[in-house]
């Protein structure tokens, strides 16, 4: 099937619909890549449901909150797995601190996505190299660089299928699932942080305003993606 009769397929289908229907196919070379937010929570739940043996990545930028490392721990007891980590190269993060300083991001739109890259994006290529689908906890209404994606797409530069099964989904019911399941979730989320990423780059964001807003907010809308997720 093509990316056009999977989303055909699955237009009216549920998440696990879904989930179940890439694990079933791909196996091993289908995966989650979380960042232990919410959405992801979800998703590990749903999948760690369907199969104990799912595949779920994280980047470790070596940015993140103390919080986040705590919620990693608790995802990987309460579900008896042991979520997979791509660290940056030494080398790179090593060169990236000689040439912008430890926090250079701030300093400009060039060196923010410098780092970005090191830190998350050499890294989620490597995760992706060996894998042909690769699952999301995109959704729709985070952000107006997200409202026109489809559930299913193609990653030309990773070469992958990107599926985004909660695109559809409302933060509500993201919250919902996750109050109703008992999924461990970052303890950020109850301070704030509607969306999180790394520490330095990630602050909260009052009641009403943007859920992203609070993602380097020094930046216009229009830049704030890191890159993972660009076409
Ligand atoms: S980001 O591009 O701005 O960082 P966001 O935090 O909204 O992304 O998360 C969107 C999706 O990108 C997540 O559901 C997850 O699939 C993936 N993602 C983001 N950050 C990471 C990370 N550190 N490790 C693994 N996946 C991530
Ligand atoms: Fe670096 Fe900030 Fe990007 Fe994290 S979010 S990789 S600290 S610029």
């Amino acid at each position: 099937m093509n990316i056009e009769e999977l989303n055909k397929k699955f237009k009216d289908s549920s998440a696990e619909d879904v989930l179940e229907y890439f694990l079933k196919e791909y196996g091993d070379l289908a995966a989650l890549s979380s960042s232990f937010g919410a959405e992801d929570q979800v998703l590990t739940h749903m999948m760690l449901e369907l199969d104990k043996k799912a595949h779920i990545f994280t980047l470790d930028t070596g940015r993140l909150h103390p919080e986040t490392y705590s919620v990693m721990d608790a995802t990987n007891l309460k579900y008896g797995t042991k979520v997979k980590v791509f660290f940056p190269q030494t080398e790179d993060v090593q060169k990236l601190y000689e040439t912008q300083g430890i926090n250079g991001f701030y300093e400009s739109i060039e060196n923010r996505k410098t780092c970005c890259f090191i830190r998350k994006i050499e890294p989620l290529k490597r995760a992706l190299k060996p894998l042909k689908v690769w699952i999301t906890g995109l959704r729709a209404d985070q952000s107006i660089t997200r409202e026109s994606l489809d559930i299913i797409e193609f990653d030309e530069a990773n070469d992958v299928i990107k599926v985004n099964p909660l695109l559809l989904w409302s933060e509500k019911e993201v919250w919902n699932y996750i109050k109703e399941n008992r999924v461990p979730y970052n303890k950020l989320h109850d301070q704030g942080f509607p969306s999180i990423g790394c520490a330095p780059c990630t602050r909260p964001v009052k009641a009403g305003e943007d859920i992203r807003s609070g993602r380097w907010w020094w930046e216009n809308p229009e830049h704030k993606e890191c890159g993972l997720h660009i076409k």
